[in-house]
């Protein structure tokens, strides 16, 4: 199994759509895949839950159970035939603290899925530092803007506390805007500049990006929208598709 975890510091800079590009994306391509919500606040994964179905789920198992001790195969709620969730869990701020960076780990060691993929909320504590223990993949996406640039070198930093060397880890722009070639002053070309010539960040950057595009915005909010071939949404699809195919080394023909 290979674990994804998706994190930046930063609020709002697309990871729970990009947890949601991957998860449809692999699901589509005929893997099996476990996708945790380890959001405690957001509960940003409820796009895979059905309204009618929510109140009997909140009932279930979740993160909160797996962080106490509980394997993952007692605590999932079953989405389709080749996807299972983790719902997330408010009570999950309990281990914001946790003394163990290992519980995730072993937890998730059993599982027998094909990806393992982990959406996150906007901080650094020790619930992410045991995502990223649990992790092989880190994607964190970014925004051009100084906020984002600052949030980055400060996950660095704790990055390097955590001194996880195998952790494959990519950034990744979203919302990207392609700087404008005859105008080296603007605001907009001078962050990705710093960006991109940053001597820690520079070898993670990854060359595929997500433009910014109201696709996106309707594929969050609609579970039958899909990305593929149609005029509307073939840009989206073939750079989510390339992004995934470049980071995973996996065939993605199924529309997204
Ligand atoms: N490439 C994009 N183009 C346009 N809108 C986007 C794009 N990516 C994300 N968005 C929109 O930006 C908002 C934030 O995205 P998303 O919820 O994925 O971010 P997040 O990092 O998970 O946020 P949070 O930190 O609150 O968990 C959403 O409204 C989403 O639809
Ligand atoms: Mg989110």
């Amino acid at each position: 199994m290979k674990t994804i975890a998706i994190n930046s510091i930063k609020g709002g800079t697309g990871k729970s759509t990009l947890s949601v590009l991957f998860i449809n994306a692999l699901t589509g391509a005929g893997y099996k895949c476990l996708v945790i919500d380890a959001d405690a606040s957001n509960n940003s994964l409820s796009y895979y839950l059905d309204n009618s179905e929510t109140v009997e789920i909140a009932q279930k198992k979740t993160i909160f159970d797996l962080f106490l001790g509980l394997k993952a195969q007692d605590c999932i709620t079953r989405i389709n035939e080749q996807l299972d969730l983790i719902r997330g869990d408010v009570r999950l701020n309990e281990f914001r603290s946790t003394d163990s960076l290992k519980r995730l780990k072993r937890a998730l060691g059993e599982a027998a899925y094909d990806y393992c993929i982990i959406d996150t909320s906007p901080t650094y504590d020790n619930i992410i530092g045991n995502v990223l223990t649990a992790s092989d993949i880190l994607l964190i996406p970014i925004q051009q803007d100084i906020f984002s640039y600052q949030a980055l070198q400060y996950q660095f930093q704790k990055l390097a506390d955590l001194e996880l060397d195998n952790l494959d880890t990519h950034i990744i722009f979203n919302q990207f805007e392609k700087p404008l070639n005859d105008n080296q002053g603007t605001y907009r070309n001078q962050v990705t500049n710093m960006f991109l010539e940053n001597e820690t960040f520079k070898s993670f950057i990854n060359g595929n990006y997500l433009s910014r595009s109201s696709v996106y915005r309707k594929y969050i909010n609609k579970r039958n929208y899909k990305l593929d071939a149609k005029t509307e949404t073939q840009k989206s699809f073939n750079e989510a598709k390339e992004l995934i195919e470049n980071i995973l080394g996996v065939s993605i023909n199924e529309a997204i």
